[in-house]
């Protein structure tokens, strides 16, 4: 993948801590800017699991959740109509829009090489960690007749070592995600398994 190197280490206005889009307002900008359904699914999927791991590993409120879930659900928001532009795009649009710098940087530094931007929050780290193994988890429930039903981490792990399963997710990536947000692989899928299913298509 060609880089696209943020070439800045500041994003967004702290005067604008705080400030989110509600639910409806991130949705129409998938639904203006995406015409692909199935990265439409990626984006919820990833956050939904932002979502919640605030709650439930960082013990956050419900509206700290909400900041950790639209990082999740707005990071590949520019891939489908500007690849060339991917994540200056959508990081422009949220500085215009006042929307809180943790979240712009969250989604700013969720590919460190190809964006040139070190995860250095807990948000920043966790969708980076969720981003790429989200995606292969959902390739394989798609490749099991039975889904996600019975799925468990040590078949993830399998896929993880073919490396022309899903070819097109990073290991090294993934690998490096868990060490920067020291977490074991092996609770991370648990954790993917657990909460991705309940997001679908529809
Ligand atoms: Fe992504």
């Amino acid at each position: 993948m060609a880089t696209r190197i943020l070439n800045k280490s500041h994003f967004g206005d702290p005067l604008d801590k705080g400030r989110t889009l509600t639910r409806e307002q991130a949705m129409q900008l998938l639904a203006d800017w995406v015409g692909n359904e199935r990265l439409i699914l990626h984006m919820r999927q990833v956050g939904a699991l932002m979502g919640a791991w605030a709650i439930e590993r960082e013990s956050l409120s419900v509206d700290d959740a909400w900041r950790w879930e639209l990082a999740g659900l707005l990071h590949d928001a520019d891939w489908d109509r500007w690849p060339e532009e991917h994540c200056a795009k959508i990081v422009s649009e949220l500085e215009q829009r006042h929307i809180d710098p943790e979240i712009i940087r969250a989604i700013a530094s969720h590919g460190p090489a190809h964006f040139g931007v070190d995860p250095e929050t807990r948000m920043d780290r966790m969708l980076y960690a969720f981003d790429e193994l989200s995606g292969l988890v959902h390739a394989y429930s798609l490749m099991r007749p039975e889904g996600y039903a019975g799925m468990e981490v040590k078949g993830v792990r399998k896929r993880l070592k073919e490396k022309t399963f899903a070819a097109n997710v990073s290991r090294d990536d993934i690998r490096d995600a868990c060490e920067r947000a020291t977490i074991e692989l092996d609770d991370l899928i648990a954790f993917i398994i657990r909460h991705q299913p309940s997001v679908t298509l529809s």
